[in-house]
């Protein structure tokens, strides 16, 4: 009688690379440990026997790399492009996912390029041109800004079109909320917290009490170019998701989140609940909701428990 079924082939999983050699424990993150170019090749060869079939990469850089402006968003030396290429190498199957936005770069940690007190719409997608054009040079099989800067889908499309990069396609963080649950992941990849005068990502992200303007954000992605659109948070957003699945017919993907993540070990770990049956609830709840894939952290354990 059940209806869904999780698979490991449902899951992408989200992964921080960092700079340096070996790994580095995420503190808020339990279990998640920021990893080398070296582990993240090793962490391609492992997502491929667990049948995982894509990875999300995101990056911790040395805070004395970073400025106003995030200037090496598009280094094509970087440690993106390099983990890029080494996983493609390791693993030539396993799908790579890059964030296009400018915040891991950025010193202030908004996704922009800022100007008296505003992030700047216009000058933003330049920088993100550039830097989406790196990481599919580097190999990137899908590129997910998500930056939320209007005009952005159909811009890089554009661009990557211009190139000759056809087969490049686009995630579309369509849905994207200004929500509390990215908590960790700015201790994951040690961006800035946004100071007092620097405002919020309000202005580019979306209110959590809207569901309409959902709507039309993704229409607008899908008929700039977007292949498929996500929902960011997970869990707290699955009304959207159905939504969107049922408004769109696209393939539509959810992201659980860092705090998301962070609040189940949490419990876990003090006895609260039990946490493997949560996490494998939460997968089938997307799942039900229906999403096409889950981005999740949990990815390699919950491959593993599917799977073996
Ligand atoms: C920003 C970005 C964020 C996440 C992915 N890309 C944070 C934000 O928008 O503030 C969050 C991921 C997570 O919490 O796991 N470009």
């Amino acid at each position: 009688m059940r209806e869904t079924e999780v698979r490991p082939s449902d899951l992408i999983w989200s992964m921080v690379v960092h700079e340096g050699e070996g790994t580095v424990p995420v503190a808020s993150m339990p279990g998640v440990e920021r990893l080398s170019v070296k582990e993240a090749a090793k962490a391609a060869v492992r997502a491929r026997d667990l049948g995982i079939p894509a990875i999300a990469i995101f990056p911790h850089i040395d805070p004395s790399r970073k400025d106003a402006t995030g200037s090496i968003a598009a280094d094509p030396d970087g440690v993106i492009p390099r983990a890029v290429k080494a996983m493609k190498d390791a693993a030539p199957e396993v799908g790579i996912m890059c964030d296009v936005a400018l915040d891991p770069f950025t010193d202030h940690g908004h996704d922009g390029v800022v100007e008296g007190g505003k992030i700047l719409n216009d000058a933003t997608i330049e920088r993100l041109i550039e830097q989406g054009l790196m990481q599919a040079a580097a190999g990137a099989d899908i590129l997910a800004p998500s930056d939320m800067m209007d005009g952005r889908i159909g811009r890089l499309r554009g661009a990557l079109e211009g190139d000759g990069w056809h087969d490049t396609l686009i995630m579309s963080y369509a849905a994207k909320y200004a929500s509390a649950f990215y908590g960790p992941y700015r201790d994951a990849i040690g961006s800035a917290k946004l100071s007092a005068g620097q405002g919020d990502k309000k202005t580019y992200q979306m209110d959590p009490s809207n569901t309409e303007e959902a709507i039309r954000e993704v229409a607008l992605d899908i008929a700039e170019g977007a292949d498929m659109v996500m929902v960011k948070p997970g869990l707290p957003y699955l009304d959207i998701l159905r939504r969107l699945v049922d408004e769109f017919r696209m393939p539509t993907y959810a992201f659980q989140v860092s705090g998301e993540y962070a609040m189940i070990k949490a419990a876990g770990a003090n006895g609260w609940i039990d946490e493997e049956r949560a996490i494998l609830e939460s997968l089938a709840a997307f799942k039900r909701a229906g999403a096409a894939g889950i981005i999740t952290y949990f990815a390699p354990w919950a491959a593993q428990k599917l799977g073996g």
